[in-house]
């Protein structure tokens, strides 16, 4: 048949939100829905990639018996598992929404509410994509931001700091737009290049952004 537009290529994903423990019973998470980094994962696979997919705790499910998923809990799990085929693939799409900072220590039983107050000391998670970012030597790199305000300096500035190709943002201003929703709208950024995009399902969303990685890949 005819070759599709992304065959051959191996494509690593990072979905949903991650879970970082407090006690057996507790975590510290957020309401990522995963939803847009399994929407890219079924539309890189039907354009003929190999597809890494490495999901925090999501209740999204894949159609698509070619995407190998790859279910992880914490950040640190989600870091180790993505370094197991980091030097094989071709394109790194970041859409996790990683927790910034985890429990300095899982206490090993649940916790009892005796006290009034309940102080968890926090330590800083590492960042996955910056990680991949300064290991890059011929992947494609993509991020997300998500932003409530300068949003573009931002996100351009995350595009140098974490040594990206593209980045693409989504603001929380739009009505429909990030996270929880089935929609998403979307601003693409690449060191010369910015484009706009209407509100979309977050599977329209995932074949404009795999266009503008495709696009980038033939310069
Ligand atoms: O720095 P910020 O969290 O805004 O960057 C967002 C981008 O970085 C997203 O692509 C997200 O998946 C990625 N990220 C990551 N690991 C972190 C934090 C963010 O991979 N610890």
């Amino acid at each position: 048949g005819i070759p599709k537009s992304l065959e051959g290529k191996t494509v690593l994903i990072t979905a949903g939100p991650t879970y970082e423990a407090i006690d057996p019973v507790r975590f510290i998470g957020n309401h990522s829905s995963g939803k847009m980094g399994f929407s890219l994962a079924e539309e890189a696979s039907k354009r003929g990639a190999k597809v890494i997919l490495i999901s925090g705790p999501s209740s999204q499910t894949i159609h698509d018996k070619n995407v190998e998923l790859h279910k992880v809990t914490s950040a640190r799990e989600m870091l180790a598992k993505v370094f197991e085929f980091y030097e094989k693939i071709d394109i790194g799409i970041a859409s996790a929404a990683v927790a910034d900072y985890a429990p300095k220590e899982v206490a090993a039983e649940k916790i009892k509410k005796n006290d009034e107050n309940l102080t968890i000391e926090l330590v800083k998670n590492p960042d996955i994509l910056k990680t991949m970012g300064e290991k890059k030597t011929h992947q494609f790199l993509v991020g997300f931001a998500l932003e409530t305000q300068n949003e573009e300096e931002n996100a351009k500035g995350k595009l140098e700091k974490k040594n990206l190709d593209m980045i693409v943002l989504n603001s929380l201003r739009d009505e429909g737009a990030g996270f929880k929703n089935d929609t998403n709208k979307i601003k693409i950024f690449t060191k010369t290049e910015k484009k706009e995009f209407d509100l979309k399902s977050k599977d329209e969303v995932a074949v404009d952004i795999l266009n503008f990685v495709e696009s980038q890949l033939l310069k």
